[in-house]
């Protein structure tokens, strides 16, 4: 019998425990360099999501300008499947789809733009439909026949177990590679088994860290079992040394813009709300997935959107998650390395009235006597050079979002 040295099996404890002996790498299919950016139904559609939704928001996207800025995937959500036809492949329903998906992927992509599509890690998805356990290499290969550039895979109905759910997305992972094309896989199993430290491993390129962001500020676990956006704020905390190019912490999609008319539930946000929701996922390079209407946005929802200063911060190079520097029970301050030695620094208020928040060079781990030119990103205004530290007044649920450029 082979006897094991000590510091084998304390390394193998600690694989099981973070989940590394069991996932078998799939290799990394180059897509994600910076965190994902598009549209998903589910937030305003669910049930309702149909062929002609899906073109009119493609076609958005170019009439808005939503491409040029990098939204790029135009995700369906859960409710587009039929079931299986008589060799088992899956079918689109026939009445939310009758051109089939094929048809849909080339319009997408006709616009220049990249189509994802949904399913689940068992025998049927969070809302009920057919799913892809045991189905895997057919319905794969049926995704890459149709076009399919994106998967977001579930995990309703299937076991809680840690290993189970991690060979069940490693067979996911290894079956897209397989398939030849290139398929972003967004693994949204809710962060109950740490998903931040396997996923990478188990082909994915993006994985939720926590559950359903709702339409609303901050009432975590309430009747809906969504969480507000402040919570998926604090759910983020401490992941950011797992993502990066090719694999990023998701905390769900944005509820920005859907003012309560959605499909997921909740009370709606205002609009300092909507724009901490922005400003803290871009502080988290957070894939960006709009989830409102944007047939139908106003024009306080577009600028939310649409800006370009504010979106760079997400999709900076660097490829950086930013972290929480300092917290008191009212406020936040996160920074976030960019490229070049610059930072984005996030002021968020958890109050409801006006405070001063104090970014601190050295909560930020800077020299005292840097000086940096510091510029207010929603603003897109220049604020002069600081050093030591900065200080502003931040609405009730505001994030204020500068980005500090070191001086020569
Ligand atoms: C789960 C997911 C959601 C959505 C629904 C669809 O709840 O977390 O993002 O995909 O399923 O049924």
């Amino acid at each position: 019998m082979k006897i094991m040295k000590p510091f084998l099996i304390i390394g193998a404890a600690v694989g099981f425990l973070q989940g590394n002996v069991i996932a078998e790498d799939v290799p990394p299919n180059g897509l994600a360099q910076t965190p994902p950016m598009g549209w998903n139904s589910w937030n305003t559609f669910g049930e309702k999501v149909s062929d002609e939704v899906v073109r009119d928001v493609a076609d958005k996207f170019l009439e808005l300008g939503l491409k040029e800025l990098g939204y790029e995937y135009v995700v369906i959500d859960d409710h587009w499947e039929g079931g299986r036809d008589a060799n088992g492949h899956l079918i689109p329903n026939p009445k939310k789809f009758p051109q089939g998906m094929k048809a849909l992927a080339d319009y997408i992509h006709s616009k220049g733009l990249k189509f994802g599509i949904y399913s689940d890690a068992s025998a049927k998805t969070c809302g009920g439909e057919v799913a892809s356990y045991e189905h895997e290499a057919d319905d794969a290969n049926t995704f890459a026949g149709w076009g399919v550039d994106f998967l977001k895979y579930d995990y309703c109905g299937a076991p809680d177990e840690l290993q189970e759910c991690i060979r069940r997305y490693t067979t996911m992972g290894k079956t897209l590679r397989a398939t030849g094309r290139p398929i972003l896989f967004s693994i949204c199993e809710w962060g109950p088994r740490s998903p931040w430290l396997w996923a990478r491993k188990a082909g994915g390129n993006m994985w939720r860290i926590s559950f359903d962001v709702g339409d609303f500020w901050d009432s975590p676990h309430n009747a809906y079992s969504c969480i507000g956006i402040l919570a998926a704020v604090d759910a983020s905390v401490n992941h950011e040394k797992h993502a990066g190019p090719g694999g990023w912490n998701d905390p769900d999609m944005l509820v920005v813009g859907l003012g309560n008319t959605g499909n997921i539930k909740g009370g709606g946000c205002n609009s300092a709300e909507y724009q901490t929701q922005m400003s803290m996922w871009c502080i988290l390079a957070a894939p960006l997935m709009i989830g409102c209407d944007i047939r139908n946005m106003t024009d306080d929802t577009k600028r939310i959107l649409s800006n370009p200063e504010v979106i760079a911060v997400d999709q900076d190079k660097l490829g950086k998650q930013g972290h929480r520097v300092a917290r008191t029970a009212s406020t936040d301050v996160w920074k976030k390395n960019l490229t070049g030695g610059a930072l984005a620094v996030a002021l968020l208020n958890r109050e409801d009235h006006e405070m001063t928040i104090t970014a601190n060079w050295k909560d930020m781990k800077l020299k005292d006597g840097a000086n940096f030119a510091v510029r207010d990103l929603w603003a897109r205004a220049d604020l002069g050079n600081f050093t030591g530290s900065y200080s502003a007044k931040v609405g009730p649920h505001a994030t204020i979002l500068v980005k500090l450029t070191p001086v020569k």
